[in-house]
Formats: structure tokens, sequence, C-alpha cells
């Protein structure tokens, strides 16, 4: 994912409230109904207070679908793990500023070196400026609206106004880095996200518990873009 950010607005579904029992069927849905990417939520019961699925299974999935893969790693340690996840076969990994320090710039460097894209996600009560020494490594900002860990959750209106337009004028406007937002990304959040000229929203239960899905995606899609554009930062 490299070369200049995208010129719409990208859905990425989360795979997190599908049907586990058929992930390999619940990816081919999201790919069919016009996602733009995967969103893989891992979890290791310490960063968060659940668990999800590792690198075996996204190498597993990666056959299913030509998709780009989107790794968001909400482990306490993924410095340890960086090397399995890009050999699993993600494009992007994006893990959260809140993990112990010392292994966030080697990780950062790592995941660009192997050709990937390189991102750091902020929770909502964590400030933009935590990133600040890594700017030149990144790649993506991905701004949580909810707490992480689980899907379904209520949309956070005052953190996504606080930062997606600060996350985007933070970021090189030119070049290939993008914002995605990450939490409840619904058609009703759909203005203000795109107010905020963000460049993913990640979506799983509305996705995943929608009745049309292909219609979801692109409801939420379209609403985005049109305020994007409207707020002129398409
Ligand atoms: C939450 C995850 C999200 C989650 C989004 O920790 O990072 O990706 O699946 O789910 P919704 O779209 O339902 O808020
Ligand atoms: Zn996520």
């Amino acid at each position: 994912m490299t070369g200049r950010r995208p010129a719409g607005v990208l859905i990425a579904a989360s795979i997190l409230d599908s049907d586990l029992g058929a992930l390999g069927d619940e990816i081919r849905r999201a790919e069919a109904a016009g996602a733009d990417r995967i969103h893989l939520d891992v979890m290791d019961g310490h960063f968060v207070p659940n668990l999800t699925f590792g690198w075996k299974t996204i190498e597993s999935l990666r056959r299913v679908t030509a998709l780009p893969f989107d790794a968001h790693l909400m482990i306490s340690e993924p410095g340890r793990w960086t090397e399995q996840f890009l050999d699993a076969g993600c494009d992007s990994i994006t893990f959260h500023v809140e993990v112990a320090a010392p292994q966030v710039g080697p990780a950062l460097a790592r995941i660009r070196e192997a050709g990937r894209s390189a991102g750091l996600s902020v929770k909502p009560g964590t400030p933009l400026a935590a990133l600040d020494a890594y700017r030149d490594l990144l790649d993506i900002v991905l701004v949580m609206t909810v707490e992480p860990g689980f899907g379904g959750q209520s949309f956070r209106g005052d953190v996504a106004k606080a930062k997606l337009a600060a996350a985007r004028a933070w970021l090189d406007p030119g070049g290939a880095s993008e914002v995605q937002v990450d939490g409840g990304g619904r058609a009703e959040n759909a203005e203000v996200i795109g107010r905020g000229g963000t460049d993913v929203i990640v979506a799983g239960s509305a996705l995943y518990r929608a009745a049309d899905m292909a219609a979801e995606v692109e409801r939420i899609r379209t609403l985005a873009a049109t305020a994007r554009a409207d707020a002129g930062r398409a």
C-alpha cells in the first residue's frame, strides 16, 4: 500500500462480529459486498479484556481473498509477533501506541522494511500527541472511537470531532499516509467521519448485522465521501 492516499473513502470490513465458525465465507461475503479491505482484530486478553485469533488464522485466511489484510493488533507485545504477522500476509499492521514504548519504533520500522504499511492506534483517552515521536514511521493513524475490545459499541462522536481532522492535518496530506476510524463505523456516523477527512472506515457490526451488506457498504462510503468532499478534504 504505497503511493498516494486513496481518493475516496474506503471501507474495511471487521470480521470481529461475523460468524467465526465460517470465517472464509464471511470474508468472501464482505468482498462480494464491495468492501475494500478486511480488518483483522487480534486481541490477547491482556491489552484488552477479550480474545480473538492470531497469526495462524490470518495465514489460513490469506488464501480466501486478494483483498488487502489490515491487521489491528490489540496486544501488549506487538514487537514480539511482528514477523509472524508479516509472514501471515498482512498488508498493513497497526498496533497501539499505549504498549510498552521500547518496541514501538523498531516494530514500525520492521513493518516498513518488509514493504507493508505501518500504523499506530490511539484509544479514546490517548492524545494524538502520543504519536509525535513516530510521525516519520507512520503510514496509518487509527483513531479508536470506542474502547478497544468489542464490536457493536456506541460511537464516540466527541473523540471523532477532536481527533479525525487533527490527525489528517498532522499527517502528510499529499503523501500515502491515511487516517482510519474504528468503532461504531456505521451510516448514522458517516457524515461526522467524512467531515474529518477520514480515509478508511472500519465497519464491523454495521455490515455483518445488515440485511443487505452491499447496500450498507455503499451507503456508508457515499455518505462519508460526500461529507469529506463538502468539507473540502477530498
Ligand atoms: C474493537 C475493534 C473494532 C470492532 C469494530 O476493538 O477494533 O474493529 O470490530 O466493530 P464495530 O464496527 O461494530 O464498532
Ligand atoms: Zn479494529
